[in-house]
Parts: C-alpha cells; structure tokens; sequence
C-alpha cells in the first residue's frame, strides 16, 4: 500500500509506540488520528505536530467514541491504515500475597481494554476500510499489537499475557475473515521498548532488563516499532503474520 493521499487511525497515539508511529505516518503526508484516553498528552502531541495530528479523545472499548475519531479520519482522507498500540499492563497473581484467589475485576479490567478494545477497533476500522475503492489490490491494512508476554508471560502477567495471547491468535482469522474484502491484518508483539512505561523504572531496573536482550543488548526504541508497523502497512505480502521484535528475547518467569 502507498501511504499517501489517505488516513490513518493510530490508538494509543499520545505516548510511546503509538506517538512514533503517527509521527512517521505523518511524516509520510499521511493525515493521521490518533486516539488516545489521556486528553492532555493528546492535544499536545496534536498542537506540536502544527496540524499534521488530529487528536480524538477516546477509549478503544467505547463505540461511540471510536466511531467518532474514525469519522474525523474519513473527513481528512481515505481511511486505509489502522495501527492499535492502545493497551495497559498491571499485575495480578492467581494467589494473592494473603492466599486469597486473585482478583477477577482487575483480570476482566485488563482483557477488556487490551482484547476487547481490540477487536472492537479493529471491527470498526475493518466495516469502514471495506467501502473502500480497492488501489493496487487493497482497501486497508491494519497493524494490532501484542506482546512477547504472549508467549512468555512472566509471573504477575496472567491477565496481559492472556490478552496478548488472544490478540496473536486473532491475527491469522481476521487476515483469512477480511482477504475477501482486501483488507490485511498483522500483529508486531515487541520485547522490551523504551517508553513512558518502562522510563518510570529505576535506572539499574532499565539496565538490567536492556542486558537481557541478546542483540542489540538495550531497549527498543519506539522507532523502531514504526518502522515495522509502516512496513507491514507498505508491503502486500505481509498478511496473517504476527512478528516478534524482540533482539532474540525469551523472557525468563520473573
Ligand atoms: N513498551 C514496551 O516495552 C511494550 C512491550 C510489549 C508490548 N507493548 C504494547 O505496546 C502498546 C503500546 O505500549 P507503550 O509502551 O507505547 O505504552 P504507553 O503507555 O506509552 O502508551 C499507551 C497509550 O495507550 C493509551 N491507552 C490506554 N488505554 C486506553 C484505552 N482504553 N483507550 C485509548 N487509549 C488508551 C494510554 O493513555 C497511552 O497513551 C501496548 O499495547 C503495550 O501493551 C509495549
């Protein structure tokens, strides 16, 4: 897909991976929405941006909302691009500290923002990019992000992991359920990326995680994570896929 003359919804657009992306999609003349619930981190990325970022306040469950910011997508262009990285972490234990049963509502809390949210931004995106007049053979790409967590959850992440693990294995049945409709689906699950998240970490914290990654041994940079969900959105091959981006990280239990 060409990534010009067109929109782009990207979520969780205000901070971290979400921010790099919209800004190299902005970069590339594409207009971009990001959507995102952290209204004043919001505004600022969409004033410094000098236009080229609109910013929908929103939460990725909220129909209403997301119909919204994919509404003010459409009155600037094409809507052809979706990248989600909207998502929260939080811990929780299957026992808790006091050999109570672990909590159900902050479980049910964490899979309804990062599962549900998902498939409910991605079918909206999805019903929009459908109506679409194909270009080269395609209507949209969407670009959803999981976790290595997906694979190695580490102790506490039951709830994220479990989240992340049904976002991987919605990826190949919602790229087979759109290809009929020429739109594709992939999912990036990074490894450990310099964000907000991980900046509020004590520093040997931060540097003993960037020792854990094999090659190159540091954080991520959000960058980096762009650059993949840009080339997923240029390159028509790429389809059903999801890409560990990880520097060969296995994450060990704790
Ligand atoms: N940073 C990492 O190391 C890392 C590793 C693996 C996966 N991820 C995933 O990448 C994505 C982005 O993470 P990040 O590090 O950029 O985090 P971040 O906290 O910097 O950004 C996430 C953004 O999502 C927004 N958000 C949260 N819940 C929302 C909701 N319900 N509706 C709308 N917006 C909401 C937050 O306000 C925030 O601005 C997340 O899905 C995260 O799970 C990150």
């Amino acid at each position: 897909m060409k990534l010009h003359e067109m929109s782009a919804v990207v979520t969780g657009g205000a901070s971290g991976l979400g921010l790099a992306t919209a800004r190299q999609l902005a970069a590339r003349g594409v207009s971009v929405v990001i959507v995102d619930l952290n209204e004043s981190l919001g505004q600022e990325v969409a004033r410094e941006s000098g236009g080229a970022i609109r910013f929908a306040q929103g939460d990725v469950t909220n129909t209403d909302q997301m119909n919204a910011a994919f509404d003010l997508a459409e009155s600037l262009g094409t809507l052809r691009a979706l990248v989600h990285c909207a998502g929260v972490g939080g811990p929780v234990r299957l026992v808790d500290r006091d050999g109570e049963p672990g909590s159900l509502e902050k479980y049910e809390s964490i899979i309804r923002t990062n599962l549900i949210g998902t498939f409910n931004v991605l079918r909206l995106a999805a019903a929009r990019m459908a109506r679409n007049e194909p270009v080269d053979g395609e209507r949209g790409a969407c670009v959803l992000t999981a976790s290595i967590a997906a694979y190695e959850g580490q102790i506490g992440q039951i709830p994220y992991a479990s989240a992340k693990a049904g976002i991987v294995g919605m990826t190949l049945v919602a790229a087979r359920d759109l290809a009929s409709r020429m739109i594709r689906v992939c999912t990036v699950a990074p490894g450990l990326f310099d964000t907000p998240i991980l900046a509020k970490l004590p520093e040997e914290v931060r540097a003993s995680l960037a020792a854990s990654v094999p090659n190159p041994p540091r954080l991520g940079h959000a960058d980096e994570y762009a650059m993949t969900a840009l080339h997923i959105l240029e390159n028509p091959m790429l389809n059903g896929e999801t890409i560990r981006l990880d520097g060969a990280l296995r994450m060990a239990p704790r």
